[in-house]
């Protein structure tokens, strides 16, 4: 008999092959949000959670190696950063592909089972005590010290590494173009490195004739917003967040250039993106951390602000894998003060102790 429901299968897309781990970061689906229909404008979120690595951080990754590259990294050497998170999974990746050692300084608060990641990812991990930007031990100015020292190894200084800014000025900014035919009215998220936020307002902003509205989105805790809202007259500090990977005590250079082209910022309170977080899930079926979540908080209240029908683009950072036994366990939410944020008729997703 012949295999008639093979013969009638036609794939809706063929994906192109990937030649290695590198090649396989970006190109990632935008998802629209059901509350789209609730407001009348249409939010797009794009699924940076399904990079390879498994988040956003993986297209930064690839660009400040490709960049050691250039500056005259040789096969076999050692690429060396401080960070906490999603950056040193996409580090660890890219440099077991490309066959470079992997060092990660970071602050000894942090959570062992990133450590244990990075670690199961090949990379060596220095844990060190966690103390200001502005003193010569903190796991940054440690970590610049370290590549100076060896032979053939580059810190790649994710925060003020251009690199980073340019892979989503060469990526994730045209994939969104491309992906919504240049219909983009309104974009936005948080910041972290800046990275992100900035390389796509600057492509978004260039290609639309600056008539992409481009807002950045703070968590609690961050100088950013105030610096954005004061013209750099007022940083106000003080404050914290439960979300992990975003907020920022200074300007960075990656944010820097872009600074202009910025045109308002939010502050989102954090009992806000917790509550959007288990909407997500709930609404949507969409498993993401808390700066993706407060991305969304920010998208809504951008795309309200915008005429009937426009589009609206924000970014799903990662998934909630690496934070679920703290974001679903109700003993955490109520040590945050966040449990009284969640709807009632949500609380059952709180199911960890
Ligand atoms: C989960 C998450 N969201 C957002 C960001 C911020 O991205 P960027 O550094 O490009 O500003 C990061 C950065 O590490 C992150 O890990």
């Amino acid at each position: 008999m012949r295999p008639t429901l093979i013969k009638l299968f036609k794939p809706p897309f063929v994906p192109l092959v990937a030649n290695s781990f590198t090649e396989a970061i970006g190109n990632t689906p935008l998802i629209r949000l059901k509350v789209s229909d609730k407001i009348g404008r249409n939010v797009y979120a794009k699924a940076e959670f399904m990079n390879p690595g498994g988040s956003i951080k993986d297209r930064a990754a690839k660009y400040v190696i490709e960049d050691a590259e250039r500056k005259g990294l040789q096969p076999g050497g050692t690429i060396i950063e401080g960070t906490a998170g999603n950056t040193g999974i996409g580090l660890a990746h890219v440099c077991r592909s490309k066959g470079y050692k992997c060092v990660i300084y970071m602050p000894n608060t942090q959570a062992k089972s990133k450590m244990d990641t990075l670690r199961l990812l090949g990379a060596e991990v220095h844990p060190v005590p966690a103390v200001a930007y502005d003193n010569p031990e903190n796991y940054n100015h440690k970590a610049k010290r370290h590549a100076e020292s060896l032979e053939n190894a580059v810190w790649t200084n994710q925060f003020d590494n251009i690199a980073n800014r340019q892979s989503h000025i060469e990526t994730t900014g045209p994939e969104i173009w491309a992906q919504l035919n240049g219909k983009v009215a309104g974009f936005t998220c948080s910041t972290g490195t800046g990275g992100t936020f900035a390389g796509i307002t600057r492509y978004l902003k260039t290609i639309s004739n600056n008539e992409t509205k481009c807002v950045l989105a703070d968590p609690p805790g961050s100088v950013v917003h105030s610096y954005i809202q004061s013209k750099g007259k007022d940083i106000v500090r003080g404050g914290s967040s439960f979300t992990e990977g975003i907020g920022q005590g200074r300007i960075t250079e990656n944010l820097k250039p872009d600074l202009e082209l910025i045109d308002d910022s939010y502050k989102i309170p954090d009992e806000e993106s917790i509550e959007m977080l288990y909407r997500l899930l709930d609404e949507e079926g969409i498993y993401v951390g808390g700066t993706s979540a407060l991305n969304v908080v920010a998208a809504i209240k951008l795309a309200e602000s915008l005429p009937e029908g426009s589009n609206v683009v924000t970014i799903l950072a990662d998934s909630c894998h690496k934070y679920s036994d703290r974001i679903f366990s109700k003993k955490w939410l109520e040590s945050k003060g966040l449990l009284q944020a969640i709807p009632e008729h949500l609380l059952k997703y709180a199911s960890l102790e």
